[in-house]
């Protein structure tokens, strides 16, 4: 296996999104001999602004769909190496409509590798945790690169099967490849259909957070900001054909982190809407690290409170960003959950 790796121009694809452009914005700052490529398609979750403070000859912006091969082809010809993030990601998303996951996410990352292994381009693939499904409430069990993948939604199946395609291309092919397995990330310029974002803007227009089920749903929270480290250790540290999770030991259940969230604001701990649950909900997700770990990486942001507080006031200071899909996602909310309560009564 080959370990260790030197590069100076990489493409990243979905670069423009919450995780990617920070990965981008990562490696500008903390890597000044490296060019980056993005490749994004501004679906309604990439943004440009999320990468427009960089200096242009640094990092460059390609408007493109990564299923199309003859662009993909191009611009992994011109990279040492490339980081593939660019997916559908909304669970919420996928069981309304599934059709564009199993697009971007499987043919996707087909495309990549295929153009990949054809120039013998160096592959990394950003993975979630919520290929493994969910771990038992009642058990300190976490997930290790041994655990078996058992998705449970439209969008971690369609993520466990890019996983597969990116595990046979190894093999069969010699595909020059590692895959991460990241938990639950927060942080600055996330979308406001998720959890933590969708909670601090309703705080701030005064509207009460929503809450599935029974709200015992347990996440293992990472900053963004460790998760790009640790996406940059693995592509030059890492083992070519090794798999590596990544957490920060961040476990916490919804009602804990939206508790904290209505303290923050100076709101009673009772004032927000029990919603229906989502089919198939996860029940908890915990990532076992040590193996990465072991590679030398060690998260720094890890006081949830103190990150929490960050991306509070960022939200505050930034409502310019988030304002114009604010609305429109909260109406796709309000057809998902119409009067329902969840809760302990259902
Ligand atoms: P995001 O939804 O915020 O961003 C996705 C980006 O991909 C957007 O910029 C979008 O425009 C782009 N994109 C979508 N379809 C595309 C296509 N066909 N061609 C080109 N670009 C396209 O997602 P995120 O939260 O930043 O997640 C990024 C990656 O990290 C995903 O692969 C996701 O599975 C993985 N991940 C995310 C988390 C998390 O907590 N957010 C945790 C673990 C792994
Ligand atoms: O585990 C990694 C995954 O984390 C990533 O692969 C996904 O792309 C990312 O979206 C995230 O998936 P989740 O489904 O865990 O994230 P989400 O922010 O949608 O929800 C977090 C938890 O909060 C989940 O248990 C559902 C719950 N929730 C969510 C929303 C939007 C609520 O209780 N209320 C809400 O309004």
């Amino acid at each position: 296996m080959a370990c260790g790796f030197a590069l100076n121009s990489i493409l990243v694809t979905g670069g423009c999104g919450f995780v990617g452009s920070a990965f981008v914005r990562y490696v500008v700052r903390e890597h000044p001999g490296v060019h980056v490529t993005v490749l994004d398609a501004l679906t309604y979750a990439g943004n440009p602004q999320n990468i427009a403070c960089l200096p242009r000859n640094r990092a460059e912006l390609v408007v493109g769909d990564v299923c199309d091969a003859k662009l993909v082809r191009d611009l992994v010809a011109k990279a040492d190496a490339v980081v593939h993030f660019a997916a559908e990601t909304h669970n919420d998303r996928s069981i309304a409509d599934p059709a564009p996951f199993v697009k971007t996410n499987v043919e996707g990352t087909f495309t990549l590798i295929e153009a990949c292994r054809q120039l013998d381009v160096r592959y990394h693939h950003v993975s979630t945790d919520e290929v493994f499904g969910d771990l038992p409430l009642d058990s300190p069990a976490r997930f290790t690169e041994e655990s078996a993948y058992r998705p449970s939604s439209p969008y971690s199946s369609s993520k466990a099967a890019a996983d597969m395609l990116v595990r046979a291309w190894v093999r069969t092919y010699g595909l020059r490849a590692t895959i991460s397995i990241c938990s639950n990330n927060y942080g600055l310029y996330q979308h406001v259909e998720k959890f933590i974002p969708r909670q601090i803007t309703n705080l701030i227009d005064g509207a009460r957070p929503k809450l599935y089920g029974d709200g015992r749903h347990v996440r293992d929270w990472i900053h963004v900001e460790d998760h790009s480290s640790a996406v940059w250790q693995i592509l030059t540290r890492g083992c070519v054909g090794e798999t590596y999770l990544i957490g920060a030991d961040g476990e916490r259940d919804n009602l804990s982190v939206l508790r904290e969230l209505l303290r923050a604001f100076g709101r009673d701990g009772d004032d927000f809407d029990w919603v229906r649950d989502r089919a198939g909900h996860d029940r908890r997700y915990a990532i076992d690290n040590s193996k990465l770990r072991r590679l030398g990486w060690t998260p720094t942001h890890t006081d949830f409170s103190s990150g929490l507080a960050d991306t509070i006031a960022w939200y505050k200071a930034h409502e310019d960003w988030w304002r114009p899909a604010k609305e429109a996602t909260e109406a796709l909310y309000r057809e998902r959950e119409g009067g329902a309560r969840g809760g302990c009564c259902g």
